[in-house]
């Protein structure tokens, strides 16, 4: 057999228990626990009008799925669909700040709902905070509110863009979060610009925060109706304008999406992502499940190059040590390690990559060799990528390879760390993030006689 279908089904990554989830929402601390949100439609395996689903966990490792936070109303303005938003700490209580749909799903507005305790209760304030995009603005898209203190105010950006012209981040500015004033565009940009990095024609879910004497931008790049990758922004703030000076990707694999992030009371800037299936529509929809968040990883500023790992609290999951090795690794040995890998592992390496080298590290390899996810650093080129073009041979699944430039240097040591928990494989190149499904988690009636 291919592999029980359990097996495949992250065990770490927060996820639904079946259906559908996809964006995370208002990460936030409070009253002694991390509470994480995302776009959940609990009724089928595909997207559909979305609650806010809700986890907990005190130790950002070990998650509990509680019941869905907030549902739409009937009748109210979010009565289409509760989508992405934010959470932001207010007078004793948390404030959430969310796009309400109409049943089209053409008109957006930010609502707004309170709730303190346990954040399982939210009252919902019964009017939008901001209706609708400033006046005379017909932007292709306006949603998923990111709230931040500045001074003693509160601003807030929204994802928008202009068919054929480019995305923007819209800034408004308040003093009690419910009253809104709008200040012009954060920062927008032509779509047909891709140096360093192509944005496309709308942003979805941006977020914007303080990084070290920067400011980050976060957006998800949206064009032609299909959903692109996350990409950043590193610049200059002056409280109306952001000015950016370099630009990247937050994450260089293909299933990662939607990130948002906090600020946790140790001062890090933690992020997570939405991880789609790498399936075709029939298997997700015969699995039963789809999407899960990324692990909670920690964004710093090292000398304007942006860092992203996993939290350190990820190696408190860490069971069975099962290997080390030093020195130089032999191709049997690094088959060795593939063929021990269970459903759930953590691998941690410095590799040190001579002027001619191409490493490999081969994962979740199968026993005839056919199968097999390799993580890779090409020095020639300054390349290094996970490749998965044979990583199933299933149909139902898809495949390719995930590129980034990286300065690699002959004899300068590389840290490389896999997580991988079933069907989806987080691996990190020197703080370069890839996320990436290469496991398919396929339903009974799909699996593959291996004979
Ligand atoms: C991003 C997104 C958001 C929207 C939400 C709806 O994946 O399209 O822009 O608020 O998903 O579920």
């Amino acid at each position: 057999m291919y592999g029980m279908t359990e097996s495949l089904r992250p065990q770490v990554h927060v996820r639904a228990g079946k259906n559908w989830i996809n964006d995370p929402n208002g990460p936030i601390f409070w009253n002694g626990a991390y509470h994480l949100f995302f776009q959940h439609n609990p009724r089928s395996p595909d997207w559909g009008p979305p609650n806010w689903g809700h986890a907990v966990s005190i130790d950002l490792v070990r998650w509990t799925v509680l019941d869905d936070a907030l549902t739409p109303t009937p009748g109210g303005p979010d009565h289409g669909g509760c989508w992405s938003g934010c959470t932001v700490p207010h007078a004793g209580q948390v404030c959430a700040l969310y796009t309400g749909v109409d049943t089209q799903g053409s008109s957006h507005a930010v609502c707004a709902a309170v709730s303190d305790g346990d954040l399982t209760q939210w009252r919902k304030l019964t009017e939008p905070v901001i209706p609708g995009p400033p006046p005379g603005m017909e932007p292709v898209g306006f949603r998923d509110p990111y709230v931040l203190r500045h001074g003693d105010g509160w601003l807030c950006v929204m994802g928008a863009g202009v068919a054929s012209v480019g995305g923007s981040a819209l800034l408004y500015r308040s003093d009690d979060l419910v009253t809104w004033e709008y200040v012009g565009p954060l920062y927008e940009r032509d779509c047909s610009a891709d140096d360093p990095i192509w944005t496309g024609e709308m942003w979805e879910c941006p977020q914007f925060f303080p990084l070290g004497d920067r400011y980050l931008l976060g957006i998800s790049v949206w064009h032609a109706e299909q959903t692109q990758y996350c990409a950043y922004f590193l610049g200059d703030f002056d409280g109306t304008r952001f000015s950016p000076t370099c630009a990247g990707r937050l994450d260089f694999g293909p299933d990662y999406y939607a990130a948002t992030s906090m600020r946790d009371p140790r001062g890090r800037q933690l992020m997570w992502g939405w991880s789609w299936e790498a399936l075709t529509t029939e298997a997700r929809r015969e699995s039963g499940l789809a999407g899960c968040l990324t692990v909670p990883r920690v964004v710093t500023l090292q000398d304007e190059t942006l860092l992203i790992e996993p939290a350190e609290e990820l190696a408190g999951l860490r069971g069975t040590h099962v290997g080390h090795h030093a020195g130089l690794v032999s191709r049997d040995e690094a088959v060795m390690l593939a063929v021990v890998s269970k459903p759930c592992y953590d691998v941690e390496l410095e590799l040190v990559p001579d002027a001619a080298q191409r490493i490999e590290l081969e994962l979740h390899a199968s026993g005839d060799g056919r199968e097999r996810t390799v993580v890779y650093l090409d020095i020639s080129s300054g390349e290094a990528g996970v490749d998965t073009t044979a990583s199933t041979l299933a149909t139902f699944a898809r495949t390719g390879v995930s590129r980034a430039r990286l300065p690699l240097q002959p004899d300068q040591p590389v840290r490389v760390r896999v997580l991988a928990d079933g069907s989806i494989l987080e691996v990190f190149i020197d703080g370069q993030p890839c996320a990436v499904r290469p496991r398919s988690s396929p339903a009974t009636s799909l699996q593959r006689s291996r004979g």
